[in-house]
């Protein structure tokens, strides 16, 4: 299959780029490099830098023809979004909607969509299914939400098919460690480097983590399904921030210091996502224990750092 993929040059997009290659397909990705790294592109992906919001769009889609488009492309970064509401609405929704012209124009099939558990803001109940409101907290939350409507607005109008998927919070190989990356890589980067970790708050909030990996199956059931329909990606299950710093303080040969700062504002204590539906209606299910999966990151962070020095 012909599959296009938008941010594939960023962290969980290229994850995906590398298995669908893998299994065969032929894999296209589209990335305007903001975060994404040339570094993370498999060599037997074809390549093209552009913008999502641009009108180049039209002629790579031409040009490429995609069977199915997988959408990552997405300014990601939550403080980012309140200082710039409007680039944030630029890229992820404007973006989405041009993305979504050019399914329409050129017979795209079905779109697959990363959301994220940001559209559902502070939980009323946990773990959080996908009936639960929707009532985002921050502009990204808004922004990753809106898209959705847009794409349920085309398979209505247009029978596009889609899959929306809700991740909880991701980590793996390839995750930024700078600036607003993932906690995992932060911490992990951080560990490497012998220097203390900051945890904001008393670290006894908890997340729902799931690896990339899993993110990955879960877009390679979404590209089998035959159902249009939203589902939350992740694990259900909770860890404290302590605990997270405690397993992979094992993997780590120095000591790790941690420091305590005050909790920012806007920080949610506890999130859980229900991942039921996907089971049910997918045919995924995340298959990663916390403990190997964290550990696969830490070698793989291990390895870049030690071929680094050598560069
Ligand atoms: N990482 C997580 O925990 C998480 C959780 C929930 C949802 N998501 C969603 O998953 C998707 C991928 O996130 P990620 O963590 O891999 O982030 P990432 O920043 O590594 O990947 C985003 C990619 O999109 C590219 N991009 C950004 N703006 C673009 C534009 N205008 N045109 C073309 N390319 C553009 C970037 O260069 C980058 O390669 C995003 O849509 C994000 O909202 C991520």
């Amino acid at each position: 299959m012909k599959i296009l993929i938008s941010g594939g040059a960023g962290f969980i997009g290229s994850n995906v780029a590398e298995q669908l290659l893998n299994l065969g397909h032929h894999v296209f990705v589209i990335d305007n490099l903001s975060t994404g790294k040339i570094s993370n592109l498999d060599d037997r992906a074809v390549f093209f830098e552009a913008d999502i919001t641009s009108e180049q769009l039209d002629k790579l889609f031409n040009q490429i023809k995609p069977d199915q488009v997988l959408h990552f492309a997405a300014q990601v970064n939550v403080n980012r979004s309140i200082e710039d509401p409007l680039l944030d609405e630029e890229t992820n929704i404007k973006g989405t909607v041009n993305i979504l012209e050019n399914c329409k124009k050129h017979g795209v099939k079905k779109i697959i969509y990363a959301s994220s558990a940001a559209v559902y803001g502070v939980p009323q109940n946990l773990p959080i299914a996908e009936s639960h409101a929707i009532d985002p907290i921050s502009f990204y939350g808004i922004s990753k939400f809106v898209p959705e409507q847009y794409i349920k607005t085309y398979a209505a109008l247009y029978g596009l098919k889609y899959t929306i998927l809700r991740y909880s919070n991701v980590f793996g190989p390839k995750q930024d460690h700078v600036g607003e990356g993932g906690v995992v890589s932060i911490f992990i980067n951080k560990m490497l480097k012998n220097e203390s970790l900051t945890v904001y708050g008393n670290g006894e909030q908890t997340r729902d983590f799931i690896y990339v990996q899993d993110v990955v199956s879960a877009n390679i059931a979404a590209i089998d399904s035959e159902i249009n329909g939203v589902f939350n990606v992740s694990t259900n299950t909770t860890i404290s921030l302590n605990e997270l710093v405690r397993i992979m303080s094992e993997f780590n040969s120095q000591k790790v210091e941690l420091t305590y700062q005050e909790s920012r504002v806007g920080d949610i204590i506890h999130s859980c996502l229900d991942n039921s539906s996907a089971i049910s209606h997918l045919n995924w299910k995340p298959k990663y224990s916390l403990e190997e999966a964290l550990k696969d990151t830490f070698d793989y962070y291990r390895r870049e750092t030690i071929n680094n020095e050598f560069i």
